[in-house]
């Protein structure tokens, strides 16, 4: 959501953020712009649309400044337009700011300086926030830096905003609260982003701003400080990433490449913490908290979307192997509701960007209340790893495409280990259990490879069902919240109106929407529900609903009734949401692709979403 890059140093600043700019695309936008500082003074450049329709606009202007700022908005106020696209101008023209995030108090700002005489030439509450700042530095007579601090004192809400200056042309002023920002150092000259992808190929040392704190950046310096003026020591970290992974090597979008990425992804999260032949799991921030986990008297898991999806498969596996009562909470309700959180409670915070608003703050409320929280995050370094008290990372690698599917399964793969690790250390399952558990773990990266083989068989598959209006996902026990994920994917990338639901529950209301023109997808791998869920399967059939199943393969009387099925190898249930979700990754991808439709960035929707 939204991206941020900004530069300061010898290079041509314009190509190094318009490359930024386009490395963030995959946070989802829908507008660009760009403000450069140079002897002519400063210039702003923003359009509606893609980065590229930006650039077009600029192809052949000599742009040789080697300072600025570049922005992609994902609108919160005010509709996506040229005007109210970033970076935005003071009133006196000699600002000129780029912000992610939202000021909730803005329209009493907005209020205040209409009354001064400000006119507003957008929607935003970055023009608001950036004539607050302007207002401020000239009432007080101070420098900008000092006009920021001040202004962010008054300021509620989340943001990261650059500032460039044109009585000051070689530094960018930068700050954070709630949103991320990344500085790259390199050898005379700094870069700033959402997130590092912008960075990787220049320099790989970097500093992750924290919330409260503001950034002066020249080509030769870096000067960190807190809101109270006073200087801070960047911690300077080492980027463990490579260029190659994030480009789409060889596939047509970045979520293919993810999906078939899978297996060595999984593979990665167990590597190193996960050896069945001495029977152990070591997992350094499980193991040292093993005590208060082991304890743990009820585990809250707080996320949103796919990751709430985790939560929920991740409910059925605690509450079985470690006998630990699980709640899994969709952050932006629990944030709100001034939950109840006992000492003993243990709150699990899952989010694949680590940047998720929703859940960033509903753990920082839990943490007002003095619970523990541990994360199970992809991004190293993110703002949720920072919050959290322990944790483990999922190893996913950079997730691109804005449908989440890598990042599921490594999530899938690490509370999995965890529960396995709380259930070993508690002695709340035997040995035999958890030994086969420790066995079927290693070998779901193979079955997963094994279940990528029926991507031709789905992209047939697809081709029938792409012209559906409505699709239903049913599933029953671990299966069931693969039914709603597989119902969000489709939702997400092909725009067809789907609905998980547990298999059984059809017959308390949905099953009135079936008739001939309904597809119906069964995750019905073998499991103790099996028998049951042939039974929900005869009850669509019965109203002539079509059924696409899922099933364990070598399953005859499940192929005898379904209209397509799609067999995968055999698991034990507890493990088997990892590869049955492959198919369904599949079909989301295949339909969306067949309707001509951006898989990799669809319509609304943004990859991190830093706002409420
Ligand atoms: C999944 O495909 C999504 N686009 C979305 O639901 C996502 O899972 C959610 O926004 C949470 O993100 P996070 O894991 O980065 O916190
Ligand atoms: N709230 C700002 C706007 O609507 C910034 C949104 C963003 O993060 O892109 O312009």
């Amino acid at each position: 959501m939204c991206g941020i890059v900004a530069y300061v140093g010898y290079r041509e600043a314009y190509p190094v953020i318009l490359k930024g700019l386009k490395r963030l695309e995959y946070r989802g936008y829908d507008s660009a712009g760009v403000s450069l500082l140079d002897h002519n003074g400063l210039q702003v450049y923003k359009k509606k649309g893609k980065v590229a329709q930006l650039e077009e606009t600029l192809v052949g202007q000599a742009l040789p400044a080697t300072i600025g700022i570049g922005h992609t908005r994902w609108a919160t106020h005010g509709e996506p337009s040229d005007r109210n696209a970033h970076p935005h101008r003071s009133a006196s023209g000699r600002l000129a700011m780029i912000h992610n995030g939202i000021i909730e108090n803005y329209a009493q700002l907005k209020k205040e300086l209409q009354n001064k005489g400000y006119i507003f030439h957008s929607d935003t509450d970055t023009e608001v926030l950036l004539n607050f700042i302007e207002d401020i530095r000239e009432k007080n007579e101070c420098g900008l830096e000092e006009a920021v601090r001040i202004a962010l004192k008054r300021v509620t809400g989340a943001y990261v905003i650059v500032l460039l200056d044109q009585e000051n042309p070689g530094t960018l002023i930068a700050a954070r609260k709630g949103s991320p920002l990344v500085i790259g150092i390199g050898k005379n000259e700094h870069f700033l982003a959402s997130d590092a992808s912008p960075i990787i190929e220049y320099t790989k040392e970097v500093v992750y701003v924290n919330d409260y704190e503001l950034a002066i950046l020249k080509e030769d310096e870096l000067i960190l400080k807190n809101l109270g003026n006073e200087k801070l020591t960047p911690y300077i970290q080492k980027l463990d990433l490579e260029l190659a992974a994030i480009e789409k090597g060889g596939y047509d979008h970045f979520m293919l490449k993810e999906i078939f990425e899978q297996p060595h992804t999984i593979y990665d999260c167990l590597r190193g913490r996960l050896d069945a032949k001495s029977g152990q799991i070591v997992m350094r921030g499980v193991d040292n908290h093993i005590e208060a986990l082991s304890k743990a008297e009820r585990i809250l898991m707080v996320a949103c979307g796919t990751s709430w999806h985790a939560g929920l498969v991740a409910e059925y596996i605690f509450e079985e192997l470690c006998r630990i009562p699980v709640e899994v909470e969709y952050a932006s309700e629990f944030r709100y509701r001034n939950p109840v959180i006992h000492p003993g409670d243990i709150i699990m915070a899952i989010s694949q960007s680590g940047e998720t608003a929703d859940t960033l703050v509903a753990i920082e409320k839990a943490k007002e209340q003095d619970a523990m929280i541990f994360g199970i995050l992809n991004v190293v370094g993110s703002s949720i790893a920072r919050a959290s008290h322990a944790g483990a990372y999922t190893h996913a690698g950079p997730e691109i495409g804005v449908a989440s599917t890598k990042a599921f399964t490594a999530q899938l793969t690490v509370l999995t280990m965890v529960a396995l690790r709380i259930a070993y250390a508690k002695g709340t399952i035997s040995q035999e259990r958890y030994l086969h558990l420790l066995n079927e773990l290693e070998q779901v990266p193979a079955k997963v490879e094994t279940a990528l083989k029926t991507e031709e068989q789905i992209r047939e598959i697809a081709a029938r069902y792409a012209d559906a209006r409505n699709m239903l996902y049913l599933g029953r026990g671990y299966n069931f919240p693969v039914a709603l994920e597989g119902a969000l994917k489709l939702k997400e990338i092909s725009y067809i109106h789907a609905e998980g639901y547990p298999a059984a529950e059809m017959k308390h209301g949905p099953i009135a929407l079936v008739d001939e023109t309904l597809p119906v997808v069964f995750v019905a791998t073998r499991d103790s529900y099996h028998e049951k869920i042939v039974s929900n399967i005869q009850e669509i059939k019965a109203r002539k609903g079509k059924v696409v199943a899922i099933v364990t393969e070598g399953d005859e009387l499940i192929r005898s009734l379904a209209d397509e099925t799609i067999e995968l190898p055999a698991c034990d249930e507890l493990i088997a949401p990892i590869v049955n979700v492959i198919p369904l990754q599949l079909l989301a991808y295949h339909i969306g692709v067949q309707k001509g439709l951006d898989v990799d960035k669809p319509r609304n929707l943004a990859k991190s979403v830093t706002v409420e």
